[in-house]
């Protein structure tokens, strides 16, 4: 079996992207990434991802317009996945209805700490546990299902940057594992919950 086109949309630094590019080097891993969308021109993960050699493309604009292109640029690129990271932006119901499945990874044990700055949330809440969660991507802000989670400690001395770069450490092993899993067609999703199969004829 060919292994599933998967695009990355970013808005900046592109770590999770890069971790889901470095696990794809691996021949067994059952996915590749063959595009990159930014609605940034300045973003760095488009340098990082054009030196994998991979299609790294800025989108201008915003709204439908923006959608429009950039649903045709994944439909020319029969992309079957759409990895959310780090992209700071929510789409529109009408761009999720013709696009692939969306996932996304949030850096906080949802449903606690939705939206901006979810780390500097959990600090002034005076959370002891938090972490990082991918779900799939429903038309709210990172409210659709869950697919997998960590947890991290939150430490007294914790200030936003020394969780934020905690919670980023087991990001990277979570996302690439996410889209492993759906790769694998091992997902299944019942309304809100997504259950995980056993992995049919491996090995
Ligand atoms: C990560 O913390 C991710 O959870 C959040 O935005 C950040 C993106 O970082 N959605 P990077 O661009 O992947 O390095």
């Amino acid at each position: 079996m060919g292994r599933k086109k998967i695009g990355i949309m970013v808005s900046g630094r592109g770590s999770n992207m890069q971790a889901i590019i470095d696990a794809s080097r691996d021949p067994d891993y059952p996915a590749r990434v063959e595009l990159v969308i930014s609605n940034r021109e300045d973003a760095p993960a488009l340098e990082k991802a054009r030196k994998e050699n991979i299609k790294a493309k800025f989108i201008p604009g915003i709204g439908r317009d923006w959608e429009r292109k950039t649903l045709d640029l994944i439909n020319e690129k029969e992309i079957e996945l759409l990895c959310l990271a780090g992209f700071m932006r929510v789409l529109s119901p009408e761009f999720l209805a013709q696009a692939p499945p969306v996932m996304n990874i949030h850096p906080s044990l949802l449903p606690a700490f939705p939206g901006l700055n979810a780390q500097k949330q959990a600090l002034e809440h005076g959370v002891k546990v938090s972490g990082c969660t991918v779900h799939f991507v429903d038309s709210g802000v990172d409210s659709g299902p869950i697919i997998l989670q960590d947890a991290v400690e939150v430490k007294q001395d914790d200030d936003e940057e020394k969780l934020a770069g905690r919670i980023l450490k087991t990001e990277h092993k979570l996302y690439p594992r996410a889209v492993e899993l759906w790769a694998r067609d091992q997902l299944e999703i019942e309304g809100r919950k997504v259950k995980i199969k056993e992995e049919k004829g491996r090995g």
